[in-house]
């Protein structure tokens, strides 16, 4: 989400001349996009800040100068407290109030010193007033929900994104049409708990994620589609349909369960039981066999006992995913679970996660090693480090090399896996009797 807002707030800074660099070192403006969802997270902002803080001073001191300014969810949460602590920063603006960078900027070079805070939540939709979206390469992001109305007792989202909105159907379908008119291949549904969707149609209805889905499919040249993060409870019956229907939609889905023990998933408020969690995924699994799953977790969540932690290993070795994200429970300010009792040793918290991570690697490189062999097509999409080497995503995600011409750049490609290593599969193009033979199981 942050490199979406990212590329939106280049977007609308465009029309004023700024045009992105590559270093801070000499830049006219700098702006952190900061994630507040964990402690260290939040915390490498100062540390950032910091180092930026000398930079901007050359640049004064050489007659120049250089606006600072934080965005996204740390400037949020904690505007007020980051202008105190880091009085030279000019800006602070949260994640719903980037459409207005160029009044701040304005007033930023008039104000001279006095940082500006944006962190209403302003009436009006951001996505009303930013222009139109510049894809940079064949695979694009697209933002069609953003703000959390769950409120796991966990999480900062519902307080520093806000309350859940999804944009209308017809401007989600319009960037999209534009992305792939840009050369855009694949694209990325993105939204904090995406699958909850529910934007106005055109039809005076409103679409679910799936219905979504189905209509992005129609865009010809638009090969691949994703969404992430999705939620267990919001996988309803259409979403599943999807999953059978839409050749488009890629047999990798990003579903967070967090926790395998059904008190602490109750503790975590996830209104849903581990049991929920394994019937969603057989009934995504009955309609789209090769399913990969991928999930976020998180260890020593307060009160977690042995047997709790136990449950999740089980549920981890009962459902098998192919990517994971597992963090040690981190307290955020502001969220129940911060004040719980029972909170778990930081000992323990490594302990479990280094267990947890040894298993979830063991799966990983398991599915890795099985796709040797296998002809999978992958979406080029960048130059490798080496000559004539370019570089991809299968259809589960996994990173791919490939000795390929430049011609092939941005194109979808049957490729044969030869090798997996550690962080990425080496490939190399499929025979012409490979092609035919995948467009046939297609
Ligand atoms: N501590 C640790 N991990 C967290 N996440 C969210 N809040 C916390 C927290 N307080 C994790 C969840 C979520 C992912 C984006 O970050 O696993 O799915
Ligand atoms: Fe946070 Fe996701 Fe829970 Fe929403 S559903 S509160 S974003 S963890």
């Amino acid at each position: 989400m942050n490199v979406y807002d990212s590329a939106r707030m280049a977007d609308v800074l465009a029309p004023l001349g700024y045009v992105p660099a590559s270093d801070a070192d000499d830049a006219d403006m700098v702006i952190l996009n900061t994630c507040h969802i964990r402690e260290k997270a939040a915390e490498k902002v100062f540390s950032e800040l910091g180092r930026l803080r000398p930079l901007k001073q050359a640049k004064a001191a050489a007659g120049g100068s250089m606006i600072l300014a934080v965005a996204g969810c740390v400037a949020q949460a904690e505007g007020e407290e980051l202008l105190a602590r880091a009085p030279y920063v000019d800006i602070v603006l949260g994640p719903q109030t980037y459409h207005n960078l160029p009044e701040m900027v304005a007033r930023a070079e008039r104000s001279r010193g006095r940082g500006i805070l944006a962190t209403d939540f302003p009436a009006e939709a951001k996505f009303d007033h930013l222009p139109e979206a510049t894809a940079s390469g064949p695979s694009a992001f697209l933002s069609i929900q953003e703000g959390c109305d769950k409120f796991c007792t966990f999480c900062v989202v519902p307080y520093t994104r806000g309350a859940e909105y999804s944009r209308p159907a017809a401007a989600v379908l319009a960037e999209a049409r534009r992305l792939v008119d840009q050369g855009v291949r694949e694209i990325t549904l993105l939204g904090q708990n995406v699958n909850a969707y529910h934007g106005a149609a055109s039809d005076g209805g409103t679409w679910g994620l799936g219905r979504l889905l189905r209509a992005l499919a129609e865009i010809p040249g638009l090969e691949r589609l994703r969404y992430t993060t999705s939620h267990p409870r919001d996988v309803d019956d259409e979403l599943v349909a999807a999953h059978r229907d839409v050749p488009q939609l890629m047999p990798f889905l990003h579903l967070p369960v967090q926790a395998g023990s059904d008190r602490i998933l109750a503790a975590m408020n996830r209104r849903h039981t581990a049991d929920d969690y394994r019937r969603t995924v057989e009934r995504l699994r009955s309609t789209r066999p090769d399913l990969a799953l991928s999930s976020d977790f998180i260890v020593g969540f307060p009160g977690e006992s042995d047997r709790d932690f136990d449950a999740t290993m089980a549920l981890v070795r009962e459902i098998g995913f192919i990517q994971t994200y597992s963090f040690k429970y981190s307290p955020r300010p502001g969220t129940p679970a911060s004040v719980m009792e029972r909170q778990v040793p930081e000992a323990v918290k490594s302990e479990r996660l280094a267990a947890l991570q040894e298993l979830l690697n063991e799966q990983t490189a398991a599915f890795n090693a099985a796709c040797v062999g296998r002809v999978m097509s992958v979406l080029l999409d960048r130059q490798g480090r080496h000559a004539g080497q370019l570089l991809g995503r299968s259809p589960y995600m996994q990173p791919v090399h490939v000795a390929a011409a430049a011609a092939c750049l941005g194109e979808v490609v049957a490729l044969r896996i030869v090798e997996a290593l550690p962080n990425s599969l080496a490939a190399e193009l499929a025979s012409a009797r490979d092609r035919e033979a995948e467009r046939a199981c297609a």
